[in-house]
């Protein structure tokens, strides 16, 4: 069957290189793709929120059988309900669904009224009262925008000065537009994070391998956060016990609840968990793959990925039987120099030979005059597979010889705390 993805980075780089395995997959176009994509893919040159575009373009071409959607901006848009309407497979949750992720203010309340674990949180969309709630806390405090701001509207403030900047940044000074006029105050969680990735139908959901993602711009977890600098899989400290907790206490009472509250998610829902001394919390909801921690657990997935994108489009992920690689996955992702924050676009990308057991995950690239050229903060994520950690980061690492351009910037680190215990 001929398929469309919809997004443009790293994650959907790597979600075609899995779909293209299946035997079931013929022609695959991606919205609109990089310079990495475009090697196994037709790239197609409509933006992934031009939902009337995609949804044209879906019309026009009837080979199409599924459309993919993978970023978070066009879920929220109600890019699949379109499709759906139009009388076109997707895959991926309806915007009732994705508010998981649109909404922090929505998810928190959710939590609350389920009792699903998470920080104690108070939501906000009047300045003043943030203000004065802010005054009487314990610090530090974590200020979470409301919306969807490429996983930068998280700030974790030290004392009152710095909670009152983040209030007024998000709330009056617009840092992330509309998606900060309302904000999430919690408390700050100590623990080990985990990104559990799961494929749910509404009725069924299966966890993927668990990943974790480095989100400090600097070695040692220091600088900004950024949508992630690189990705480690699984992670060696979620044991069975763990999991077991997680699916009892998270993920069953969170499909459950999305269902009675008439907001059935089927697609992949990410789970950004901690483990705390108090047991695991729910830090955030994605209502997506996550990037870049797609990046290391797809290359560990053995099963047909299009059967399983099918079976939770005809709700009957429970007749599916998905495998896993006992290997493991490593991803160092190469950055603009500058990220995240400003940094410049159009340096040539010079890429070299890597081993068998490395993939190139182009994540902000595109084809200039010949010449593949940055065109994003996450440029490139090197992803080893190999039998252990340890091998895996090696390969990783080495690999990044391979890889040059002006500027280019990337962690050192990746994968170190969990392999050195
Ligand atoms: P989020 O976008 O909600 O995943 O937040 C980004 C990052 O901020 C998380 O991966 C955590 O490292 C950190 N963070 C968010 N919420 C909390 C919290 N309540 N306590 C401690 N750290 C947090
Ligand atoms: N890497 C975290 C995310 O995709 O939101």
């Amino acid at each position: 069957m001929d398929i469309l993805v919809v997004g443009n980075g790293g994650r959907e780089h790597a979600i075609i290189k899995k779909l293209i395995e299946s035997p079931l997959c013929g022609k695959v176009y991606a919205a609109k793709g990089n310079a990495g994509i475009g090697k196994i893919a037709e790239l197609v040159d409509i933006d992934p929120c031009d939902i009337k575009g995609i949804v044209k373009f879906v019309n026009e071409h009837k080979n199409i059988e599924l459309t993919v959607v993978a970023p978070d901006d066009p879920l929220a848009l109600g890019l699949v309900d379109e499709l759906e309407k139009a009388g076109h497979r997707a895959f991926g949750p309806t915007a009732a669904a994705a508010v998981i992720e649109a909404s922090k203010c929505f998810s928190k309340q959710m939590m609350k009224d389920y009792n699903i674990p998470t920080a104690s949180a108070e939501s906000f969309d009047d300045f003043e009262e943030a203000l004065k709630y802010v005054k009487g806390q314990e610090y530090p405090l974590v200020i979470k925008a409301d919306g969807l701001a490429l996983g930068k509207g998280v700030v974790i403030c030290e004392d009152f000065e710095s909670a009152k900047t983040a209030l007024k940044d998000m709330m009056i000074g617009g840092a992330f537009g509309k998606a900060g006029s309302k904000v999430v105050i919690e408390e700050f969680l100590v623990g080990k994070e985990v990104s559990v990735l799961t494929f749910t139908d509404g009725k069924t959901i299966c966890p993927m391998v668990s990943s974790c993602d480095h989100k400090r711009a600097l070695d040692g977890d220091k600088g900004l956060n950024t949508g992630g600098m690189g990705t480690i899989a699984p992670a060696p400290f979620y044991t069975a016990e763990l999991q077991s907790e997680v699916m009892q206490n998270i993920l069953l009472p969170t499909v459950k609840a999305m269902n009675e509250l008439g907001r059935t998610f089927k697609g992949v829902l990410y789970f950004g968990l901690i483990v705390t001394d108090k047991g695991v919390k729910v830090i955030e909801y994605n209502a997506r793959f996550g990037d870049p921690e797609t990046q290391v657990v797809l290359p560990l997935l053995k099963s047909d990925l299009i059967e399983i994108f099918e079976a939770i489009i005809d709700e009957r992920l429970s007749e599916v039987k998905i495998e896993w690689s006992d290997r493991a996955a490593v991803c160092v992702m190469l950055c603009s120099g500058g990220y995240p924050k400003n940094y410049e676009k159009g340096k040539v990308v010079s890429i070299g030979k890597v081993k068998e057991n490395v993939t190139l995950y182009h994540s902000g690239t595109k084809i200039s005059d010949g010449a593949t050229v940055t065109n994003g903060g996450r440029v490139i994520g090197v992803t080893a597979v190999s039998e252990s950690l340890s091998k895996a980061r090696d390969d990783a690492y080495e690999a990044v010889k391979a890889v040059n351009f002006d500027k280019m910037h990337y962690r050192k680190d990746i994968g170190d705390k969990y392999i050195k215990g």
